[in-house]
């Protein structure tokens, strides 16, 4: 069962959504207003400016660009006591955080790399602009192309990041790209069923709604959460999610042996940052994504999709 392209209409209304509007149409006034470089000086004295000059003077820049064109596939496997037996093997495509900055070479990469790589459901975690402010149009052909090469049985889902604009959900959704927002869906298989719902962006507009999401869900189902950052995760096990899958920190980006992570640009414990982490009683997976944003460099942290095995726990 794919999803066809007039059935991934998806409901969008209601206070959190209007929020977002509001906060979408104030970004677009004060960019109109002020233009696009404002003078601050915590731009100038941050720690991110000054690892730019040192990538700078180190000439480590090179090496850094390098790394983040080289995106790998990261299979990884996660069992649950209540799995339903249909889904034990169930494959999820993770992709998330392009950063598409209009370029279509790294579309066209990122399809290559997915040829011949099958799954069961692929996932949009958010983050499809390098820059919120970039022009919209050549996102929706980088995105075409790179779903060109995803071959996954039930669809595509996704949801939206904090660079994202609201007009994705309805042209994603023209893609065949089934978007949900504060919304979920029931996928069965066999007769079973597992519940999918994603969230908002938390991060920057915070119009997340976990509960709303799982409305629908049946008791006692095995609910998958779609979130764009980690943030979220304390209000997800109240909510009862059993699986946790994000992206936004892109791990770090840039990460120091030892040290860990220079940045995660998120509100959360540093082990939620980046792969598989565990909180209370749900587990959860934080991809390091496919792009850069910031700098466009990366050490220590390739560019990844991910394969998300899911497992029943004997
Ligand atoms: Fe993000």
């Amino acid at each position: 069962m794919k999803f066809q392209a007039e059935a991934c209409t998806t409901s969008v209304g209601g206070p959190r959504w209007e929020r977002r509007l509001a906060i979408e149409r104030r970004r677009a006034e004060n960019h109109a207003r002020r233009g696009r470089r404002t003078f601050r000086l915590s731009r100038i004295f941050s720690l991110k400016t000054a690892v730019k000059l040192f990538l700078k003077l180190s000439r480590l820049q090179a090496r850094g660009e390098a790394n983040a064109r080289r995106p790998i596939i990261r299979r990884v496997s996660f069992s649950f006591p209540n799995l339903p037996t249909s889904f034990d093997g169930f494959r999820i495509l993770h992709l998330s955080d392009f950063h598409f900055d209009g370029e279509a070479a790294r579309a066209v990469m990122i399809r290559d790399m997915l040829r011949g790589v099958e799954s069961d459901l692929c996932v949009l975690t958010g983050d499809y602009l390098a820059d919120y402010f970039d022009p919209l149009g050549r996102v929706y052909c980088n995105l075409a192309t790179v779903l060109s090469g995803v071959r996954a049985q039930y669809g595509t889902v996704g949801i939206l990041g904090n660079n994202d604009h609201s007009e994705f959900v309805q042209r994603f959704s023209d893609l065949g790209v089934r978007m949900l927002v504060n919304d979920g869906f029931e996928l069965g298989i066999k007769g079973e069923s597992i519940w999918i719902a994603g969230v908002d962006d938390p991060n920057t507009f915070e119009c997340e709604d976990v509960a709303g999401a799982m409305r629908g869900a049946s008791s006692g189902a095995f609910k998958l959460l779609l979130a764009h950052s980690p943030e979220v995760a304390r209000e997800a096990v109240e909510a009862d999610v059993h699986l946790y899958v994000c992206g936004h920190t892109h791990g770090g980006q840039m990460c120091v042996p030892v040290l860990g992570p220079l940045f995660l640009n998120a509100s959360c414990p540093r082990r939620f940052g980046s792969g598989a982490w565990r909180y209370k009683t749900m587990q959860g997976y934080t991809t390091t994504g496919l792009g850069t944003s910031a700098i466009p460099a990366r050490f220590n942290c390739p560019p990844e999709a991910a394969i998300i095995e899911l497992r029943r726990a004997r």
